[in-house]
């Protein structure tokens, strides 16, 4: 463990910085400081935000949850049986790289029931 950056990685960090300012792009945590779990109503926080093309989308989590993307329909029913993409590394990061809907559950028996789901309105 390093005890301070390289110049190689601030350098990475600086083109990623100055590029992402460029295209304005913004990363959303999901839940903020609370992360994905139990509890904060998901619904109530995409309705606060304004998503756009080319943000992104980043969910933290612990081991006991998973992040799906899924179709509207199994995000209005909490279906887990056929997501578009599941992950349960921890941290799953969405890029938003088209206007509409992206919906967002949870694939842990009923947590998606309890409100681990989020849908993402990404305009131009
Ligand atoms: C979450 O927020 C939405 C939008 O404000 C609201 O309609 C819904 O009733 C809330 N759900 C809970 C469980 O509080």
């Amino acid at each position: 463990m390093g005890r301070s950056w390289s110049g190689a990685t601030m350098a990475a960090v600086a083109v990623v910085m100055c590029c992402m300012a460029v295209v304005e792009a913004y990363v959303y945590t999901v839940g903020e400081s609370y992360g994905w779990v139990v509890g904060p109503n998901y619904t109530a926080w995409g309705f606060s935000k304004s998503f756009k093309v080319g943000d992104y989308l980043v969910f933290d989590y612990s081991s006991e949850y998973s992040v799906d993307e899924v179709f509207e329909n199994d995000y209005n029913t909490c279906n887990v049986d056929h997501p578009i993409s599941s992950d349960k590394s921890g941290s799953t990061a969405f890029n938003l790289v088209a206007p509409g809907p992206r919906y967002f559950i949870c694939g842990v028996s009923d947590l998606c029931k309890k409100g681990m789901k989020l849908v993402a309105n990404v305009t131009t």
